[in-house]
């Protein structure tokens, strides 16, 4: 298989990266800093590290552009996030969005929506999006149409539940659109230990707050495995059974997304912001 997959230098996309290219396949390693990608992988055989910046709609576009002209792409894991809670004030980046809402929402949409030719030529194309298990400490949450953006309510922790909240609607309104032309997964993915270097980057209460999670915290090479086993199957999965547990079984929606109306909404929504990229599967519409 050539497998895309984005934050490739770190945590669980490093591991992803490794184990799927120590099993044969073709991996495009998707890395903010081509530098630290290369760091990270630069020695590892049949992995490519290429650029891209999920905050830029321009490093979206050309990086998009450059798979599509390599040919069919088997699978793509959206993995990379931000989710740095140091970050105590809304970031908003060169094209105008709170960083977390770009890099973690509207950034994925775009690139899968534009290599979306690249999958739609493969002969069994695969999508893996990434959902988080904190979110069920949030059982209120909804999507802010009317501030998606906003600096006002915005902490990290709201705007990193509010993205992952909108991946996870995003993975379910693609998959009931493109029915059993296209695999696509969302992995709710708990509590994962961080690499050492990003913990040490942390300010010392943050770093003393994660220290007991991140011991209890599950190793990223399993969920790196997990990752790997979800792209492996790929036979179309219904609506309802695209949300999955650690285990791969299907798992209750976050409230909010469970309603069709709503998904569509911000898929109509997110496809107008991020300038109605064309899809290239049948009954997938900007
Ligand atoms: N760790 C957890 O406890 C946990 C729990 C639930 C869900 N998850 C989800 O699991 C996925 C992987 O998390 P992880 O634990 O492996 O995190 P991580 O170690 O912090 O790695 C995140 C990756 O995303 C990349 N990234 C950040 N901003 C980016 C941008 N603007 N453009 C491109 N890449 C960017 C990072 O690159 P840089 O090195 O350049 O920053 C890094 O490669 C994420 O979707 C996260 O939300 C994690």
């Amino acid at each position: 298989m050539k497998v895309a997959i984005t934050g490739a230098n770190a945590g669980i996309g490093l591991r992803a990266a490794r184990l799927l290219a120590s099993e044969g396949h073709q991996v495009i390693a998707l890395c903010r800093s081509v530098e630290r990608g290369r760091s990270a992988l630069g020695d590892v055989e049949n992995v490519e590290v290429r650029q891209l910046d999920l905050s830029s709609r321009a490093s979206v576009q050309d990086a998009a552009a450059a798979i599509v002209a390599d040919g069919p792409l088997d699978a793509l894991i959206n993995n990379a996030a931000v989710f740095d809670q140091s970050q105590r004030r809304a970031v908003i980046t060169a094209d105008g969005h709170e960083s977390f809402w770009q890099t973690n929402h509207l950034g994925p949409f775009e690139f899968t929506a534009r290599v979306s030719g690249a999958l739609a030529a493969a002969r069994s194309p695969r999508v893996l999006f990434v959902g988080s298990k904190g979110i069920i400490t949030m059982p209120r949450i909804r999507i802010r149409y009317e501030a998606l953006d906003s600096p006002d309510w915005y902490s990290p922790t709201r705007g990193y539940y509010h993205s992952k909240l909108a991946q996870t609607m995003t993975a379910v309104h693609l998959a009931e659109l493109a029915g059993p032309a296209l695999s696509v997964a969302c992995l709710r993915v708990p509590a994962v230990r961080l690499d050492a270097d990003r913990l040490a980057a942390q300010p010392a209460l943050l770093r003393a707050l994660y220290a007991p999670k991140n011991r209890a915290a599950a190793d990223p090479a399993t969920i790196a495995g997990i990752y790997r086993n979800l792209i492996a199957d790929g036979t179309p999965r219904a609506a309802d059974a695209v949300y999955v547990d650690e285990h791969r079984k299907p798992v209750a929606l976050p409230r909010f997304a469970a309603g069709p109306t709503e998904r569509a909404r911000l898929w109509s929504e997110t496809s107008a912001i991020v300038g109605a990229p064309e899809w290239h599967f049948d009954g997938v519409r900007a």
